[in-house]
């Protein structure tokens, strides 16, 4: 159990796309603890693994943590294999990119396949914001930022309002 740290954008390793878990053994279930605790250090609800630099398809989330219990979930592999033409929009955040939030529009309802942390097979169906969570942790896995879902004008202002808190927490 090891709280690692989150890389930020414009980190050039967030890019990357995330290569397939073998195996799901000993080996990738202390990587989803360090993930777990990682993320609930930083107060988030959701970490792909390429956010602690590590380019392997797990995910950690917990939705639940707001009501005062620790229930964190792994998704390993995960895909999406079905995808509604209804389409959800949410306020998002990103622990990689920190204090900004924006609205991003996403399919509402998906099923997804993916291996729990005892390497069984699993299929969800999801909406609300369990789908929308899903989502842009799986986007971490080819490399994709919410912020890449926004109009290039909101990017840049965001990506500089993100220099300027680096900064500031540098010199500060
Ligand atoms: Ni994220």
């Amino acid at each position: 159990m090891t709280i690692r740290p989150i890389l930020t954008a414009p980190d050039p390793r967030l890019k990357a796309v995330s290569t397939g878990v073998d195996k799901v053994d000993d080996e990738i279930r202390r990587l989803i603890d360090d993930m777990a605790d990682s993320m609930y250090e930083a107060d988030g609800i959701g970490l792909a693994a390429i956010q602690i630099g590590v380019p392997k398809r797990v995910i950690v989330m917990d939705l639940d943590q707001k009501s005062g219990n620790r229930n964190p979930r792994a998704y390993v592999n995960p895909k999406i294999v079905w995808a509604s033409d209804e389409v959800a929009t949410f306020e998002e955040g990103c622990l990689s990119v920190p204090e900004i939030w924006e609205d991003v529009d996403r399919p509402a309802r998906i099923k997804c396949e993916y291996l729990d942390r005892d390497g069984k097979l699993q299929t969800l169906e999801a909406d609300g914001l369990l789908a929308t969570c899903l989502q842009h942790e799986m986007d971490h896995l080819e490399g994709v930022l919410f912020i890449d879902h926004i109009s290039k004008l909101k990017r840049s202002m965001a990506m500089r309002k993100l220099q300027k808190a680096k900064r500031l927490k540098e010199t500060g």
